[in-house]
């Protein structure tokens, strides 16, 4: 009897048929049980020696049991490692990561350069006033640019900023010169081409101290140095121009970085590309804000045309379409 037992313990295949085997053999009801059960029938001198007998046989199964039990349950982990193992060699579809915009990415270049030279930065409303966005800088009602051809108004009068000039009056009225400031931001105007787009980015810089102690040549210097940062090694020069809000004007360009200045179709021969609106602040603007005894220079910048440039990418809707193959470029 006790061998068929150790060998029905012993033959257990997996830990299902052990669970049978030891509710039939430890069971309430089970063998053992009825084995002890017996001994009342046992004579009185028989009675030690079988029930000795019984706990030795009983300690001996519960030994081969719990050896039984944990081979068992060594043998399914094994089993079970061996079918859930992973396969590092597999090929597996790449995971998809997030990463800046390039429009973006170049936001925040432009941002640190200035923000290393101590310029705040400050932010304005989307959604402006004829005052912010247009007569404080000293364009008038005729200007052309307040036509409907360029701005996007709403009904009440109001519009959504054309430029991020507005954030230099803001600025200025809110706080005592000196100032030191540049505005990024988006930008809205009513244009829809290859190279225009209804919303855009600018960065708007300001720099204002008493009168005398911001000139040109400030201004000169620091953008030709922003610009090789941006750009390396390219000439830059300052071109003449008209803004209403700045007195004198310029429009400064990069020697093309397609061509090296020799004359390509992106620069339309010219072998320079346009990047920059800058000027000294006109004392109309600084009229508007309550200033006095000031000077100061201001500038403007696209921030898609610096991008482009920066990545040389030819088309400019590029930006918009949302295309992963151009965007996981930039990851
Ligand atoms: N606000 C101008 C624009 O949209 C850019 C600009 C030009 C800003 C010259 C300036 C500046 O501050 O001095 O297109």
């Amino acid at each position: 009897m006790q061998n068929n037992w150790i060998d029905r313990i012993e033959n257990s295949l997996n830990l299902d048929e052990l669970e049978a085997v030891r509710v039939s053999i430890f069971g309430k009801k089970g063998e053992l049980a009825k084995a002890f059960a017996q001994l009342k029938d046992a004579s009185a001198e028989e009675k030690p020696k079988i029930a000795k007998e019984l706990n030795a046989l009983k300690q001996t199964l519960t030994k081969t049991y719990d050896r039984k039990r944990a081979e068992l349950e060594e043998q399914r982990l094994q089993e079970r490692l061996k079918r859930e193992a992973i396969d590092v060699s597999l090929y597996s579809p790449r995971a998809g990561g997030g990463a800046l915009h390039p429009v973006m990415h170049t936001m925040d270049r432009i941002i640190e350069y200035f923000t290393d030279l101590n310029f705040a930065v400050e932010t304005g409303p989307l959604v402006e006033d004829e005052f912010h966005n247009f007569e404080a800088l000293n364009l008038p009602d005729y200007h052309p640019a307040r036509d409907m051809q360029d701005t996007f108004y709403f009904k009440d009068g109001k519009l959504l900023r054309t430029h991020t000039s507005p954030v230099q009056i803001r600025t200025m009225m809110k706080q005592k010169p000196p100032i030191r400031m540049i505005s990024p931001g988006a930008v809205f105007r009513r244009d829809f081409d290859l190279t225009h787009t209804p919303q855009f980015h600018q960065v708007e810089g300001l720099m204002v101290d008493e009168k005398g102690k911001v000139s040109f040549a400030n201004l000169k210097w620091i953008l030709e140095d922003f610009l090789h940062t941006m750009f390396g090694g390219v000439d830059v020069r300052f071109r003449p121009s008209f803004f209403p809000f700045t007195e004198p004007s310029a429009e400064v360009d990069i020697s093309c970085i397609f061509c090296e200045g020799k004359g390509c179709r992106v620069c339309s021969h010219t072998g320079w590309l346009e990047v920059l609106g800058c000027g000294m602040v006109d004392p109309n603007v600084f009229k508007a804000v309550g200033y006095e005894d000031v000077s100061g220079y201001a500038f403007g910048l696209g921030v898609e045309r610096f991008a482009m440039l920066i990545h040389r990418i030819p088309d400019l809707r590029s930006l918009f379409e949302g295309d992963l193959r151009l965007l996981e470029q930039f990851r």
